[in-house]
């Protein structure tokens, strides 16, 4: 993760690169730094915690350097104080880093054998010492980066200033995303086209391996074998608008809000609303010989993948196998000889799920990815690009994304079904008709915030909660947990309803809240169930149900929280609403960071 950016300027580029910083929080905000060349040498700013931190320091400066670097820092190696922050300095070399030097303690070990002292416990500042090693032997800066290139293992972007030259920025990248930006007399660097976007609009994504030498007159680009490379300038579409809040007290609470909006915005692009049937073009693969799915992704978007696998198994009798990136990656799964790959991510540079898309198009796969960023590594390297049109995320918890990539998906495995046979006219039309009320469900859900409000209320005070769903609900009660414990801190655990008694049970008591998805569906009786065996042990329920389930209800002690009937397929599109405004507003009584939790970033570029 972290974010870093580089600005060769014709003014001064302090609050510049604060600006870049601010649209590149998102990747980290541990702490932040910047480093600036000032009257020919290297002056550096840093503080712990949010930009806003730096930003104080800086205002009472008067930095006028044309030349610099700056970071956003989610920590990997090291506390996150000061003395961690980037950027590194050593000797006539200061440094920004995203991503994880494998190979940092051989070196380190052998630079302080000769005598280098370290002051920070991070990884990045043993490449710093490296380069200023090179640079005191005699080596110009662009030959001291090659070589020190060479000595680097794992994952990184980085991006380099050096005090003798006030004209040169070096940026590399080997795994995370890294990109030059082209102005007027100007020269950028920066993790990515939203950070540049106040600047300029032209950029060259820099390829896996390559390195850049940036003079305000332009940009030599190398690849991993040294070779001079050229790369296209293309015409970023990043908005250099800084996404706001409007009038809400948090990201989260208006991206959720905005999900009739979002979702509709979405399945534009993949039904047709007139006949009401689902519409797919461009595609690089033809349904009917597919032999199997692989989906790979993380986190939220790995519960997208998974409700996924329910509508393809259901819809198009395709067999599917969901995995979560980190452990797909290294598992050298076999894959079949005519299979498609669907990797799922919002920001689409998640490390994990790069790689396992890298892995699928080793094996001979059809790639395709469902992505929200349509410049993202994952996006430019998939055969087939399936957008979900969320627009920015910002709040680190996934809310309007995770529910567009249900959208995205249900529409291919329907695409899927009608290619392979298995989905009839009707059934279609059915489907893609209940599809189509999503958005007025959704506000109708939006409504009744308040209720849910008071539910969360009580939430707030438990110490664990349990989600439990069924069938094309349990990645639901995953995903309500997922959301829970990541921005309240509450402990919370998500069951296949009918596993509970296979050992969760033993956890329920007075003071465990139970939280129940169960649409009155095929599988409403057999979640029921599962319910009372809870209730019987004095578990406190919330019913997330429809009218019917909830009428059945009725005089019970529970909590319940009413949700409009669909088409029992599309109830996960309904239910994640509730489940996001449960630990929205528990969080918001817990007090925490709800858009910007502890220890968490929203991209995550590193394994
Ligand atoms: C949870 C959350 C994360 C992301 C995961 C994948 O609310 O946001 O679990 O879903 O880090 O990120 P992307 O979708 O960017 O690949």
């Amino acid at each position: 993760m972290c974010g870093i950016v580089g600005i060769l300027g014709k003014g001064p580029v302090a609050w510049p690169l604060v600006e870049a910083l601010r649209r590149l929080e998102y990747r980290g905000y541990d702490s932040a730094g910047i480093a600036t060349i000032e009257k020919g040498r290297i002056e550096r700013v840093r503080a712990p915690g949010k930009l806003m931190h730096l930003s104080q320091k800086l205002t009472g400066l008067d930095l006028q350097g044309t030349a610099g670097i700056g970071h956003t820092r989610w920590a990997t190696h090291g506390v996150p104080n000061e003395t961690n922050a980037h950027p590194h300095i050593a000797g006539h070399v200061a440094i920004v880093h995203n991503g994880i030097i494998e190979n940092y303690r051989d070196l380190k070990a052998e630079l302080m054998a000769e005598g280098v002292v370290f002051e920070t416990q991070t990884d990045t500042e043993a490449v710093a010492h490296l380069l200023s090693r090179e640079l005191k032997a005699g080596a110009k800066p662009v030959d001291a980066v090659r070589h020190v290139l060479a000595r680097l293992e794992g994952a990184f972007a980085l991006a380099i200033l050096f005090e003798g030259d006030g004209d040169m920025l070096i940026g590399a990248r080997r795994g995370p995303p890294l990109a030059v930006g082209h102005g007027d007399g100007e020269m950028y660097l920066g993790s990515d086209a939203i950070a540049l976007a106040p600047f300029t609009n032209k950029l060259t994504y820099l390829e896996d391996g390559d390195w850049a030498v940036l003079t305000r007159g332009g940009v030599t680009i190398y690849d991993a074998s040294g070779a001079k490379v050229s790369r296209d300038i293309s015409h970023t579409q990043a908005s250099s608008m800084l996404v706001d809040k409007g009038n809400y007290r948090h990201f989260m609470a208006k991206e959720i809000a905005e999900q009739p909006e979002v979702i509709g915005h979405t399945l534009g692009d993949y039904v047709d609303f007139t006949q009401r049937k689902v519409r797919l073009e461009g595609l690089a693969f033809d349904w009917k010989q597919l032999d199997r799915l692989t989906i790979t992704a993380c986190g939220t978007a790995y519960l997208a993948g998974l409700a996924a696998k329910y509508w393809f198994e259901k819809l198009a009798r395709l067999p599917v196998e969901v995995d979560v990136a980190s452990e797909f990656r290294y598992r050298e799964a076999p894959l079949p000889k005519n299979g498609l790959a669907i990797v799922i991510s919002q920001s689409g540079e998640t490390a994990d799920t790069l790689a396992a898309l890298r892995y699928c198009k080793s094996q001979g796969q059809h790639t395709a990815a469902v992505v929200n960023v349509p410049e993202s590594t994952i996006a430019r390297e998939s055969d087939v690009v399936f957008r979900t049109f969320a627009g920015p995320e910002i709040g680190v918890a996934s809310t309007k994304a995770f529910t567009c990539q249900l959208t995205v998906l249900i529409c291919l495995a329907a695409a899927a079904g009608k290619a392979r046979g298995f989905l009839n006219a009707k059934d279609e039309e059915e489907l893609i008709s209940a599809l189509i009320e999503t958005p007025r469900h959704i506000h109708e859900i939006l409504r009744g915030e308040a209720h849910i409000k008071e539910i969360a209320r009580k939430l707030s005070a438990a110490r664990d909660v349990l989600y439990l769903g069924r069938g094309i609900n349990f990645p639901v009660a995953l995903e309500g947990a997922l959301k829970l414990k990541e921005i309240s801190y509450i402990h919370a655990e998500g069951y296949a309803a009918g596993e509970l008694k296979h050992g969760p049970i033993a956890l329920v008591d007075e003071n465990m809240p139970v939280v129940v998805i169960a649409p009155r569906d095929a599988l409403y009786d057999k979640t029921l169930s599962n319910m009372e065996e809870v209730a019987a042990r004095g578990g406190q329920i919330v019913l997330m149900t429809d009218a019917s389930g909830a009428q059945a209800n009725e005089g019970r002690n529970f909590d319940v929280i009413t949700v409009p009937k669909s088409h029992p397929l599309v109830s996960p599109l309904l239910y994640a609403i509730p489940i996001q405004l449960l630990a929205y507003h528990a969080a918001v009584f817990m007090g925490t960071d709800v858009d910007q939790p502890r220890n968490l970033a929203k991209s995550v570029t590193v394994e």
